[in-house]
This record gives C-alpha cells, sequence and structure tokens, in this order.
C-alpha cells in the first residue's frame, strides 16, 4: 500500500461505514484511484468453468452492487468480478445503519438485505458494460417477492445477454428464509427454473450457485450432489456467516452476516469438504477471510479454481490485488506449479 492509499484508508475508517464505501465507489468512478489495469501471466492464465480468466482473484458479489463502477472495477487488476445482488425490483434493504466494521478482528457486519436499483436499472449498465473484462452477476430475490425461485430466473432473463456468468445466491443471511432454499427440493427446483432460463439466452452463461458457510458436512455434500444432478457450472463458497467466534470488536452483537479474517478457516473447510464431495468434478470459487497471498494460495490447494474477495480490501486497499495475484504467481513457482489448475485441490486433506 502506499503512502496515498494508506492515507484515503485511514480517512475513510473515520466515517460511517456505508457512507466510506459510496466515496471509495465515487472515487474509483472519477478517477482518483490509480488502477494497474490487466495482471497477468501464462502462470496466472486460468480457466473458470469455460470462462478464460488473466488471474484467479476475483471481487466478490456485495461491492459494487448496482454495477455503477464497472468501468474502473475491469481495470483494478481482478481476473474477474461479480456485481449484484440484483433482485426484480428495486429495493432499499434494512434501514441504517447496516454495516459495522470490527478493526480489532479485520472483519465486517452487514445486515444490508439486498438494497440494490432492481434489475432494469442495473441491467441498463450491464449493457453499456466495457468490453474487456469479465463481469458476473449475482441474482438475488426480492423480499417481499411471492415466489423467490422465480426472481433468481427473472433477473438471469434481464440481464443475461451482458453477463459472463450468474450466482445463484441462497446464502445470505439478510433476507429471512432465503437460506432455506439451500435445502434438496428446493435447491432442485430453483436451479432447474434458472437453467432453463440460462439455455434460452443468446450465450450459454455459465451459473455458479453460491453457499453458505454454516452448512454440516450432510449438508455440503448434498448441496454438491445436488449441484452435480442438476449441471449447473460451479459453486461459490461461502458467503458470510452467522457465527461470532472469537471476536473481540465492539460490533460483534450486531446482527447480519460476518465477513473477513474470523471467517478464514471456517469456510475453507466447507470449500474442502465440498471439493472432496464433487471429486473435484465441478469448479468451486473459494471466498471468505482472504487479505493475504498465502490464504488466497491456501484455497487454491483446498480446492478453489478461482478465489474472489471483499472485506480484505476495506482494510488492504485496492493495491491488495495485485499483492495477491502477484503472491500467488510466486508460490505457483515455488512449488514447481506451471499453472493454476495443476495447484487446485493438492492440499484439500490439510482441511478436512
Ligand atoms: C457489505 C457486504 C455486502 C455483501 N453483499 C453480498 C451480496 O449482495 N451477495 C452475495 O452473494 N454476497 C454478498 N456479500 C458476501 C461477499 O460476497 C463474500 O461472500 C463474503 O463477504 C466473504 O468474503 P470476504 O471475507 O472476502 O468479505 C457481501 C459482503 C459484504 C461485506
Amino acid at each position: 500500500m502506499n503512502r496515498y492509499e494508506a492515507f484515503g484508508l485511514g480517512l475513510l475508517t473515520r466515517l460511517d461505514p456505508e457512507r466510506a464505501h459510496g466515496l471509495s465507489l465515487m472515487a474509483l468512478r472519477t478517477g482518483l484511484v490509480a488502477l494497474p489495469g490487466e495482471i497477468t501471466s501464462p502462470r496466472l492464465r486460468t480457466s473458470l468453468a469455460g470462462i478464460d480468466l488473466p488471474n484467479p482473484v476475483g471481487l466478490a458479489a456485495g461491492f459494487d452492487k448496482n454495477a455503477t463502477a464497472l468501468d474502473p472495477l475491469t481495470r483494478a487488476g481482478f481476473g474477474f468480478i461479480e456485481v449484484g445482488a440484483a433482485t426484480p425490483r428495486p429495493q432499499p434493504g434494512n434501514p441504517r445503519p447496516r454495516l459495522f466494521r470490527l478493526p480489532e478482528d479485520r472483519a465486517v457486519i452487514n445486515r444490508f438485505g439486498f438494497n440494490n436499483e432492481g434489475a432494469a436499472a442495473i441491467a441498463a449498465r450491464l449493457a453499456a458494460r466495457p468490453e474487456r473484462g469479465v463481469i458476473g452477476l449475482n441474482l438475488g430475490a426480492n423480499k417481499d417477492s411471492a415466489n423467490r425461485a422465480q426472481d433468481f430466473a427473472e433477473v438471469l432473463a434481464a440481464t443475461g445477454r451482458w453477463i459472463d456468468f450468474a450466482t445463484v445466491n441462497v446464502s445470505s443471511p439478510n433476507t429471512e428464509k432465503l437460506r432455506d432454499l439451500q435445502g434438496r427440493a428446493a435447491l432442485e427446483s430453483l436451479l432447474a427454473g434458472v437453467l432453463e432460463v440460462r439455455d434460452g439466452l443468446p450465450r450459454r452463461v455459465p451459473v455458479f450457485l453460491k453457499i453458505a458457510p454454516d452448512l454440516t458436512d450432510d449438508e455440503i455434500a448434498e448441496i454438491g450432489a445436488v449441484a452435480l444432478a442438476a449441471g449447473i457450472n460451479g459453486v461459490i463458497a461461502t458467503n458470510t456467516t452467522l457465527s461470532r467466534d472469537g471476536l473481540g470488536g465492539a460490533a460483534r452483537g450486531e446482527a447480519g452476516g460476518l465477513s473477513g479474517a474470523p471467517l478464514f478457516e471456517r469456510s475453507t473447510r466447507v470449500l474442502a469438504r465440498l471439493s472432496r464431495a464433487t471429486e473435484g468434478r465441478l469448479p468451486l470459487i473459494g471466498v471468505g477471510g482472504i487479505s493475504t497471498p498465502d490464504q488466497a494460495y491456501e484455497k487454491i490447494l483446498a480446492g478453489a479454481s478461482a478465489v474472489q474477495l471483499y472485506t480484505g480490501l476495506v482494510f488492504g486497499g485496492l493495491s491488495l490485488v495485485g499483492e495477491l495475484v502477484r503472491g500467488i504467481e510466486d508460490r505457483l513457482l515455488r512449488d514447481g506449479f506451471a499453472t493454476v489448475a495443476e495447484a487446485v485441490g493438492t492440499g484439500r486433506e490439510r482441511w478436512l
């Protein structure tokens, strides 16, 4: 991190967290943040469910919910970015305050509840997207929807022609009963509906499923089996946790999903178990608590074909992206892997 970034982050931490986040997005849009452009090499270049990525480090959903910073984000060094969650109709989300920093824990608690401008507004921005860069959309459901499963399909229908992948997010803890859609019967019918819409799109967009970190081993195995049988293209593990184990931050009692450092082990264990359950037959994306190159690399060794992060950026700034990407490259070289794909899952046993 350079002096300017450290200064900027220092200022932002004194503001209300949601306002600070809005300002960082604005700084990105107005070109105040220096961006490295694409970071790649033959060793870093990889394929995720048929999508060619310049490197395996992605931006996790929730950072740019309304797709307002597509152009700068595709130049920020990420191998791919995920925007959203988008719901069919706009919705305000939960009352403020709904975002809390826990600096002692290098963690964040959020209970946004899918605040977003709705599928039509987000589709319009995606339609005007930059050509370069891999852009996916996180699909969500309206809080007051009579048929949440249909909501996911509806958002995909509205946006599918402009995106490179879509994520079915049934793991946000901030929309009541949403996580119930992770159960076998609900999930089977939900995925079938989404894939039917996908198969009618002009391009066969890969569809991923994003799961919670608070699942039992049996639930993980069941989700793996349903995902394989349904024919989806990958699983993102994981979303935020409801656990509050070992936290020191004053905001630890706030309701919502916890992300950042304390989530690393829990989410990596879920990833490794899912990798074992699916025998490496399903591409996995590892998310949760990444803030160092060792952690990003460890997710790959645990079974991830690519990784994503969000909370690490709150404390480490956008320059962390380049550090992670270069750090992964160094470790691949050190361990004798010519590509990311060669390393995937080779350290899984440590997490089982
Ligand atoms: C403020 C905030 C908003 C988020 N919004 C979404 C969302 O809309 N959809 C989603 O699937 N995940 C959302 N997430 C979860 C992240 O994408 C990610 O899965 C989680 O934070 C764990 O990664 P991290 O520890 O690197 O942040 C959000 C996370 C945060 C901190």
